[in-house]
Formats: structure tokens, C-alpha cells, sequence
């Protein structure tokens, strides 16, 4: 097994530096790959930085090339870049896309994101996916890997801060402004094991999620699970419609920096935020402090706690005797069901 996982990383490093290629001096992967990383904006240091390449419209120009070298194609197969339908009838997974190594903690590539040009919903067959991801191998299991953690940790562990984002492109932006220490748990919800891969690094997690109903949702669901968790989490909130990468875009690197400083706050305040438009409906009131003591009652820390129950009973005006009841009849129904 140990000799597989080593081959797949051959092969997946083969892969990535084959895309990398092509879009660098083959004439499509210039003209359709690199034009498209430099609309968004990205530096050539960024595409080296983050080995960002791209796969050719042909049905198997990477495999062809593989085989050429002498990588068996069970191995292809195996590293999920290419698909096999029966014996002479395959063809490459990553077609026409912008390509995103995804590499482990010491920068070996163990997957690829692949995104589509352009969003195209008139073209028949249907949409396909903005990005296609490589599937779980023996080298990559996606809930525990973050994107972007080989090029963030040591900026993670400097700043002693890491900034939690959604997306590949939004880790990718950050850093080329200079905010290295950005993640992405992508291709999946956040998990257990990528809150305890940060906290290798880092006590301290904010939570960056798209401006968007989704986004809001993920958020509150990461908040909970990162207390659980026994780290500490903040959280910025980016207007309707934006995400890290779209807002740096439209306001410049300053700006966005400046928006990080100021717009950070506790979860406690995140939550209260969500509340603002109807502060002046009690019943609505009393949902949300609910819903901050299920939060901190899920902090292990008796100390935090109690600043926690302190900051709500003063934000919200509400008694902390009846935050501490309610915290204690969670704990009591939790412990009956378990
Ligand atoms: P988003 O839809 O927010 O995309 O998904 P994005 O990162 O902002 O991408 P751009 O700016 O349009 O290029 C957030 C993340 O969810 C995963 C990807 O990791 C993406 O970065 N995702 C999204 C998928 O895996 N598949 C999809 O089809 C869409
Ligand atoms: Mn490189
Ligand atoms: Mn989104
Ligand atoms: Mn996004
Ligand atoms: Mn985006």
C-alpha cells in the first residue's frame, strides 16, 4: 500500500506538472487558461505559487501524454485522472478547465479542483458542474484536507490566526494580497479533522464564508463545530452577493485589509447581527439567545463560558440566571439521550 500511495504521488506530480505546462506554452492553454487566470487578476507568481494549470478540450491528450511516458493506465485510473468506460474507450476526467493542484501539508499534489470557463447554460446536455473535483483515493480523502494549508501555515502560525474561507479562488486571492494565512475546506462541509489539522497551528479561527444565505448557514454550522472543537472563532461577514475574492477585487488590497481589521467580531456579535432587522420582536429575540446558549454551552472551557453568558446577558439585556438554567437543561437533555 505504501508503494501505491507512492506511485499515485508520482503520478499526480507528473499530472500537475503537465497542466501547469500547457497552460504556460501550449497555444489553447495561453489562450483560453492563461487569459482566464488573468482576467481574474492572478500574477504569475500567483499561478507558481499555487502550480495552477489547465487541461486541454481534447478527450484524452493527458492520458495519451501519460502512457507516452510509461505510466500505466491502472495507475491513471486509480489517481482518478483518467476514466476508463471498457477496454479501448477512455478518456481524461479534467477537460477544458482551468486547473487546481491540491497538495497535502508538505506541498506533495494529492488531487486536483478543475473550474469550466464560462457558466454556459444554454449549451445542450445540460450545465455541468463549475468545478469537478478528483474523487477520493488512496492519497486523498477530502475531509481531512484544507486547500491552501501548504502555502498558509506558516503564515498561520505568524499571525496565529487562521482565516477560514469557501472557496479555491478566494484562498488564492487573499494570499496574492498579502493575507497568507487563508484555507479553504473545499469540495466539502467543514470537518472534525480539518478543525484539528488548523489547530496544529492555531487556537484561533475566522470564518470567512461567502456574503449569501448559504454562506450564513455554513457559518453558524462551522461556529458550533469549532467551539466543540475548544478553539476560539470570529467571523466577517461580507455583503449579499460577495465573497472574499470578489469583494478584494471591487474594493483593492487596502481596503480589503482594512475591512478584515474592522469587520471581524465574536460569534456572539455575529449572531446578534443576524438579529438586527427584528431586535424589536421578543419572541424573535428570545430564539436567538437560545441559540447562543446552545452555542457556548457546547464550549468545554468553564471560564469562556462564563465570559461568554457575561456578554450576552449584557448585550442582549437578559438576566444570566436564566441563560445558566437554560445551558444546564441542554446539558441535561444532551445526557439523556447519550
Ligand atoms: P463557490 O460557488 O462559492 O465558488 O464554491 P467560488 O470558489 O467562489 O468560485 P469562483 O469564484 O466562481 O471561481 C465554493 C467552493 O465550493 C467548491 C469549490 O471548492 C469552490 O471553490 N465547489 C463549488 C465544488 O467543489 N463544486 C462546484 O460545482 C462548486
Ligand atoms: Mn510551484
Ligand atoms: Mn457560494
Ligand atoms: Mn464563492
Ligand atoms: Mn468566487
Amino acid at each position: 500500500a505504501q508503494n501505491e500511495r507512492e506511485s499515485l504521488m508520482i503520478v499526480l506530480g507528473f499530472a500537475a506538472r503537465y497542466y501547469q505546462e500547457t497552460l504556460k506554452n501550449h497555444e489553447e492553454g495561453r489562450s483560453i487558461g492563461l487569459s482566464y487566470f488573468r482576467e481574474r487578476g492572478f500574477t504569475e507568481a500567483t499561478l507558481e505559487a499555487f502550480d495552477l494549470g489547465y487541461s486541454l478540450e481534447a478527450w484524452s491528450a493527458f492520458t495519451d501524454a501519460a502512457l507516452k511516458k510509461g505510466y500505466q493506465l491502472e495507475l491513471l485510473e486509480k489517481a482518478g485522472l483518467t476514466i476508463r468506460k471498457d477496454e479501448n474507450k477512455r478518456y481524461d476526467r479534467f477537460r477544458g478547465r482551468v486547473i487546481f493542484p491540491i497538495h497535502n501539508v508538505s506541498g506533495k499534489v494529492i488531487a486536483f479542483g478543475a473550474r469550466i470557463l464560462r457558466t454556459d447554460p444554454s449549451k445542450p446536455g445540460g450545465a455541468q458542474p463549475k468545478y469537478l473535483n478528483s474523487p477520493e483515493t488512496e492519497v486523498y480523502n477530502k475531509s481531512k484536507v484544507l486547500y491552501g494549508l501548504y502555502q498558509a501555515k506558516q503564515a498561520i502560525r505568524q499571525h496565529d490566526v487562521c482565516y477560514l474561507v469557501e472557496g479555491y479562488t478566494d484562498v488564492i486571492s487573499m494570499h496574492q494580497a498579502g493575507v497568507s494565512n487563508a484555507v479553504a475546506s473545499s469540495g466539502t462541509s467543514l470537518t472534525e479533522e480539518q478543525i484539528r489539522l488548523i489547530s496544529r497551528y492555531t487556537q484561533n479561527i475566522t470564518v470567512l464564508y461567502d456574503g449569501d444565505p448559504a454562506g450564513i448557514k455554513a457559518s453558524l454550522r462551522g461556529i458550533d463545530m469549532i467551539l466543540e472543537a475548544g478553539l476560539n472563532v470570529r467571523v466577517v461577514n461580507f455583503p449579499n452577493g460577495d465573497d472574499p475574492d470578489s469583494y478584494l477585487r471591487r474594493v483593492g488590497n487596502a481596503a480589503f485589509k482594512e475591512y478584515l481589521q474592522k469587520s471581524t467580531v465574536d460569534f456572539i456579535t455575529f449572531k446578534a447581527s443576524l438579529l438586527a432587522a427584528d431586535t424589536h420582536d421578543p419572541f424573535r429575540k428570545a430564539e436567538v439567545i437560545r441559540e447562543m446558549v446552545e452555542s457556548i454551552t457546547r464550549i468545554h472551557d468553564p471560564i469562556k463560558r462564563s465570559v461568554l453568558f457575561r456578554q450576552v446577558s449584557n448585550m442582549l439585556e437578559v438576566e444570566e440566571d436564566a441563560l445558566l438554567a437554560e445551558s444546564n437543561r441542554i446539558r441535561l437533555q444532551q445526557a439523556r439521550k447519550e
